[in-house]
């Protein structure tokens, strides 16, 4: 992913979430600028955008906030996992498989940069897919509230690479 592929994947993020959930230009920015190794998106032959996935290292006992620009603001000895941020498939291209290859892409860079475990939150009912890529839903505790942020029927969710 490029900075000039944003307004596509703002095209496609419409096609895909609720209202509640739609974040803005800047905050999906900010987490391309945190890692542009571990985003990625897939092309159609026309050159229009089939799917996204926004991924990037964060403090394994923190989550980011929904809609938030992010920066790179932790110590060096900090723990960090790989957060998967959104995955998002344009509804034409839903069933074919790309979603699993934008992770597969993405994983090996992150485990390339040395994260060995990921976390995500699941949204719109996401969770059984998210469980065949091996992730398992983690208790909230602290993030409880953080978490009530992306929606009553988010899920966090966790697996090591
Ligand atoms: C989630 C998403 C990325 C999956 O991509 P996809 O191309 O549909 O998925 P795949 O081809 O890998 O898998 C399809 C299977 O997953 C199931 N599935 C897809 N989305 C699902 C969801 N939200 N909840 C439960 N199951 C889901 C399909 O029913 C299908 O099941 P089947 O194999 O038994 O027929 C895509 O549906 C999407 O972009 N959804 C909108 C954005 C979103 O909610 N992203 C997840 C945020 S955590």
């Amino acid at each position: 992913m490029a900075a000039f592929d944003l307004p596509a994947v703002l095209a496609v993020q419409s096609q895909c979430y609720g209202d509640a959930l739609l974040e803005s230009s800047e905050a999906l920015a900010s987490r391309l600028t945190l890692s542009p190794e571990t985003c990625w998106i897939a092309a159609l032959p026309d050159g229009s955008l089939a799917a996204y996935l926004f991924t990037h290292a964060w403090p394994e006992d923190a989550l980011p906030p929904l809609d938030g620009v992010l920066a790179r603001g932790w110590a060096d000895d900090t723990a960090l996992t790989w957060f998967v941020h959104d995955m998002a498939v344009a509804p034409g291209g839903r069933g074919t498989g790309i979603a699993q290859r934008l992770y597969a892409a993405s994983r090996d860079a992150a485990l390339a940069a040395g994260l060995r475990s990921s976390r995500l939150i699941a949204v719109q009912s996401a969770s059984a897919w998210w469980r065949r890529l091996g992730y398992a839903p983690i208790v909230a505790g602290k993030h409880a509230e953080k978490l009530a942020d992306y929606g009553d029927d988010a899920v966090l969710m966790g697996c090591r690479l």
